[in-house]
């Protein structure tokens, strides 16, 4: 399938992994690349620069395709060596990056400079808008379904999409809530390029984490995710379990006094405990409501052709005798 996003990133499908903290890392991100679609190694989950550039080298030996590094820009005080990362990712001859967080701008010259496309992931159209003015090449329209950071703003991908068609000229993916061919056409009906997909990817053979992670995704409902932090304006939608609970239980009783140091068990360095160990009350991680979707644990190759293929069905077959 052509779209415009798959001209712009040069692959086949238009489907995209997100950046995840502790999901990331080569093996899924040239999984998803050797299948055709856009495979994306997190910046951040590699602690050092020099980190991320061995785990750029490692997936050039797993994949010949393109694929992207996700930087987040966090609102931290001590922010993480942002000029050594995007100096590894340019000595990587990485080609595509997803930035996401705060506003990109004061490293885009320095991306431009090196022929880096930029993919601004975000969950509002007066952001997405402001990734086009600063010369992102495309967005990733982050709906309030998205599993991880959707924002403040609560507007689901049935009106965020078709508002960010009415005002964008850039090439936008939907995300958030995306799992099959169903998700890819509605998308493309709403006025996207494409999808990109976080939670439905962790449940794949390669995702690189511990299989209780993958199970838990698979046994959630649509009803099973929470949003947490809320009251720091850093709202996070995540899984529930124990430390959800706990979490949340602190919000109600500190409500408008809640800080971060409060909560800092349940989030902060959480996610090699889960990711890695499977300890799944360790703490909050995110997690879409798609997970109400996703029933099976395929191998990446099997869920993009799958994709693709009831993609193909639902348009020549359902929506074209509909039409007739
Ligand atoms: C476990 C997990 C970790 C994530 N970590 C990041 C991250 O570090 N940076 C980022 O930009 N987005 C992150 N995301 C968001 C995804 O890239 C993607 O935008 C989101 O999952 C889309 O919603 P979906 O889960 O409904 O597909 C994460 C999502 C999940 C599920």
């Amino acid at each position: 399938m052509k779209t415009r996003i798959t001209e712009l990133l040069g692959i086949q499908h238009p489907i995209i992994q997100g950046g995840m903290h502790y999901v990331g890392f080569a093996e899924l991100a040239a999984a998803v690349s050797n299948a055709g679609a856009l495979g994306i190694i997190t910046g951040l989950t590699q602690r050092t620069p020099d980190l991320l550039a061995a785990e750029i080298a490692r997936c050039r030996t797993l994949t010949d395709k393109p694929f992207g590094v996700n930087l987040t820009f966090l609102p931290t005080v001590n922010a993480p060596d942002y000029p050594g990362y995007i100096r590894a990712i340019i000595e990587g001859g990485v080609k595509i990056v997803e930035t996401a967080g705060n506003n990109p701008a004061p490293w885009m010259p320095l991306m431009k400079e090196h022929g880096i496309k930029v993919i601004h992931k975000c969950t509002s159209v007066r952001h997405a808008l402001k990734a086009e003015r600063i010369g992102c090449d495309a967005v990733s329209v982050d709906g309030f379904e998205c599993g991880g950071h959707p924002g403040e703003d609560d507007v689901p991908n049935f009106i965020l999409l078709p508002r960010a068609a009415e005002e964008l000229t850039i090439p936008f993916v939907a995300s958030g809530g995306m799992a099959d061919g169903r998700s890819l056409v509605a998308a493309l009906a709403l006025g996207a390029e494409g999808i990109n997909m976080g939670t439905r990817f962790i449940a794949t053979r390669e995702a690189p984490v511990h299989e209780n992670v993958k199970r838990a995704i698979v046994a959630a409902s649509e009803l099973d995710t929470r949003l947490v932090m809320r009251p720091l304006r850093n709202t996070e939608r995540v899984l529930k379990n124990a430390a959800v609970e706990r979490l949340l239980e602190k919000e109600r009783e500190l409500g408008a006094n809640l800080r971060f140091e409060d909560i800092i068990t349940e989030v902060a360095g959480v996610y090699p405990r889960i990711m890695r160990e499977g300890d799944m009350d360790a703490g909050a991680f995110s997690c879409g409501m798609v997970a109400g979707l996703i029933h099976d644990i395929p191998s990446v190759q099997e869920l993009i052709e799958r994709i693709m293929a009831e993609a193909h069905r639902l348009i020549h077959e359902r929506l074209a005798a509909l039409a007739a």
